[in-house]
């Protein structure tokens, strides 16, 4: 079971409405009867505003079916979800791809980028479909590839650029509606050190402007940069580490 940073830190005891992400008995199988594989077993986790959490576990323990859950791309099959303090499980479908959008930010391994855009308009997607309006589309996915390094390659499309570019492109395309919480499934997992340094770098950033961050990652010496790590099992949260008090207010 995760508990709060704040309350190791001897904070004040902090309730639900402090939480950006307040996941509650959550479950998700796939088939039916003899068939029927428990994916996540009743996993309970929450997530303060500001809290930079690395969640850790084997493969096939069900990290990446947990945060497609914390990011509303798909639904448990029992359980609560409440996602700033809004019931998410209550929202129609259209509903719930309106909080993602604007709620919150997703970063894959394999970037995810369309390959027939210039990074410009992949960043400019998520505007698109909020209905910003051309030219502001323009100038806002612009400003944000800028400040992740690559306003010298606005045109340039996903194959003509190093992984790390990519990674970096699609960290501005999610933050490009400025979304408080930012989900990543190992984020460098496809990148070599130096852009994996790069990425971290760039999302350390994030993290101190403000963002929540959630963040999937195989690697101990990255989850050691978060707040905390959640460590997965089978489908079931079996710890929650923190990080010394130092590195935990930094
Ligand atoms: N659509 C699906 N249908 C059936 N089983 C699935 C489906 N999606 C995931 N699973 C199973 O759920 C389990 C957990 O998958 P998940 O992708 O969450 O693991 P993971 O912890 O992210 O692993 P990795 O570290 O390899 O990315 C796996 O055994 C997988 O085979
Ligand atoms: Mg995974």
């Amino acid at each position: 079971m995760s508990s709060p940073a704040s309350e190791m830190r001897g904070a004040p005891a902090v309730g639900a409405a402090d939480a950006v992400i307040d996941a509650t008995g959550v479950h998700r199988w796939y088939g039916e009867g003899d068939a029927r594989v428990e994916v996540l077993r009743g996993v309970s986790m929450r997530v303060l505003r500001g809290e930079k959490v690395a969640i850790m576990g084997a493969s096939g323990s069900g990290k990446s079916t947990l945060l497609s859950i914390l990011g509303c791309l798909d639904r448990p099959d029992a359980g609560g979800y409440r996602l700033d303090g809004v019931d998410v499980l209550q929202l129609s479908d259209d509903e719930v791809s309106d909080l993602r959008l604007r709620r919150i930010g997703f970063i894959f391994q394999a970037f995810h980028l369309v390959p027939q855009l210039t990074i410009l308009e992949n960043a400019e997607v998520p505007l698109f479909y909020a209905g910003v309006p051309l030219r502001e589309r323009h100038d806002r996915a612009k400003s944000k590839l800028e400040q992740v390094g690559l306003g010298h390659r606005l045109h340039h499309r996903p194959s003509q650029l190093s992984g790390g570019e990519q990674q970096r492109a699609a960290v501005a395309r999610s933050l490009v509606l400025e979304p408080p919480l930012l989900l990543a499934d190992e984020p460098t997992g496809n990148l070599d050190t130096e852009n994996g340094k790069a990425v971290l770098a760039l999302l350390d950033r994030i993290h101190a402007e403000g963002r929540t961050i959630v963040m999937v990652t195989h690697d101990s010496a990255i989850a050691e940069r978060a707040d905390r790590t959640v460590h997965v099992r089978d489908g079931l949260i079996v710890d929650s580490a923190h990080a010394p008090a130092g590195k935990a207010t930094a």
